[in-house]
């Protein structure tokens, strides 16, 4: 029938998934003044519009020429894949996992809940829940060699240096999960490391802190298991503040995932090598380590210390605008120009904890830089708003976590994420072995001189002495 509606409370159809030519575009190249036609496609209901990199290939100069590509460093305006997972929007400042606005995910889901959601792709029923939690819960041991590598690290180790080998080691523990393209596999690869990252996350945090490892407790949630197996000393059983756990799964459901960031990005390159999951997981914890990712939330912190005092924040922000200091860590985004919606969440969550374990000192110093940088032409100009990292320190610290555990905490959440969109890369009919092109700026041919008058200098002489 012409012109019906779907009626107002119809669940919506799932999207195709599929990309929809909607134009064309027409570029006259002005070496040869020929004329090229190439398609503009777009995504689902709210999808971005891009043309196809290798529809520029057909323009040269010459048959024999490579043809033409884009150059566009740091990914700045380059789709690398199309995913159903998560959306943002970011001058909006909105956030959904497949559709769900994250503001309701946070009230009201679980973390596990999310996890599956993101995977495949609509909520779970209460079976599928049960049993995911069930298979999650069973496999959240490790094995006892992962207690022996841990202990070879020194005391003062980086908490996210002992993450990133050890989720690493898993890959040798499970050889058979290099079997990427069998789905049984895949399905255990995808428990084992959402069952075992809070186990390791745990256990390095029991490292540094000289005490020993406490093993999971499987008749615990997932979020007050890996409180009792950070915090538990000699209780029997050890009871988790309600408002800790809480506050902990709405923060794992903030950071589950948030499309193609640079650490999803790092899990999707290294997965395209078809290599096992656990390596692949391994890469995306190691990028969310860097200071402007993941590791932001330790520098606000450390940002906060040094500032040391409310009166010194204007001193700051001028110094950051001067480009003397650092940058205003937990500011900016590449995407979102406007407020991080999941910085509203965290900054309302923060009023909770404190409500609990009492006001943070430094608190203060946090507002006030809020305050200064969105009153700031520098800060305005440039859509530089607070995002997650800023006050999640905060909420952290409250809860005793010591600074360089807080990535940690994060990287436990994201693996959700990263898992579900490796999944979907490899069920990507498009999708190839990551391999980006370059433009060659160096010499061109020249012959080999060699400058050496040794080919093999004493090393025991020589150099190891100086
Ligand atoms: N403080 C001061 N100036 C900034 C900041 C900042 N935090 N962020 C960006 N700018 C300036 C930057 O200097 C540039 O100015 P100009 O145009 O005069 O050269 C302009 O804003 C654009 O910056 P950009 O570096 O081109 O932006 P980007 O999209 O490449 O970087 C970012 C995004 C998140 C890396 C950056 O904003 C940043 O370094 N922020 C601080 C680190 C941080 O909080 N990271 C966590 C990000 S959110 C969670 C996550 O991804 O893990």
């Amino acid at each position: 029938m012409a012109n019906a509606q779907p009626a107002l409370d119809a669940p919506p159809s799932p999207p195709s998934g599929e990309l929809q030519a909607t134009g064309t575009l027409d570029i006259k190249d002005s070496r040869t003044s020929k004329n090229y036609s190439v398609q503009i496609i777009q995504g689902g209901v709210e999808g971005d519009t891009a043309t196809r990199a290798m529809d520029l290939r057909q323009i040269k100069t010459a048959p024999d020429e490579f043809g033409l590509m884009t150059y566009d460093p740091a990914f700045m305006n380059t789709a690398s894949c199309k995913s159903a997972i998560t959306f943002i929007d970011g001058d909006r400042g909105i956030l959904r996992y497949r559709g769900y606005p994250i503001e309701q995910l946070a009230e009201k889901a679980t973390f596990l809940e999310v996890a599956w959601l993101l995977r495949h792709g609509e909520l779970p029923t209460q079976s599928e829940y049960d049993q995911w939690v069930r298979n999650i819960t069973f496999h959240t041991y490790v094995h006892e060699n992962i207690k022996t590598f841990l202990q070879g690290f020194r005391y003062d180790a980086h908490p996210m240096s002992m993450l990133c080998s050890t989720v690493a080691a898993l890959s040798s523990f499970y050889p058979e999960a290099k079997n990427i393209h069998d789905p049984e596999q895949r399905d255990i690869s995808i428990v084992r490391l959402l069952a075992k990252l809070p186990t390791l996350a745990a256990f390095c945090y029991r490292h540094i802190k000289g005490l020993p490892f406490i093993y999971p407790d499987n008749d615990l949630s997932y979020t007050e298991n890996f409180l009792s197996m950070v915090a538990r000393m000699s209780e029997p059983k050890y009871e988790a503040n309600p408002v800790f756990v809480k506050a902990l799964e709405v923060l794992f459901i903030l950071h589950a995932d948030h499309e193609q960031n640079c650490s999803t990005n790092a899990v999707r390159a290294v997965g395209s090598s078809q290599v096992d999951p656990f390596s692949a997981v391994a890469a995306g914890v190691a990028a969310l380590y860097g200071p402007l990712h993941g590791g932001a939330n330790e520098q606000v912190l450390r940002m906060i210390s040094e500032i040391g005092s409310p009166k010194n924040v204007d001193a700051f922000v001028e110094s950051v605008k001067g480009g003397k200091g650092s940058r205003l860590m937990g500011f900016g985004h590449r995407v979102y120009k406007s407020y991080d919606p999941r910085a509203k969440i965290v900054k309302a969550l923060a009023d909770d904890v404190f409500k609990q374990v009492g006001m943070d000192k430094d608190l203060e110093i946090a507002l006030k830089l809020e305050e200064a940088a969105l009153s700031d032409d520098y800060f305005v100009s440039r859509k530089l708003y607070p995002n997650v990292d800023f006050y999640t320190g905060l909420i952290y610290r409250s809860m005793a976590f010591p600074t360089d555990f807080f990535t940690v905490l994060f990287a436990v959440a994201r693996t959700a994420g990263w898992l579900a969109q490796w999944e979907e890369m490899l069920n990507d009919k498009e999708q190839k072995i990551a391999r980006p092109r370059q433009i060659y700026v160096g010499y061109g041919e020249r012959p080999y001189e060699s400058q050496l008058k040794t080919r093999f200098p004493s090393a025991k002489k020589d150099v190891l002495r100086k």
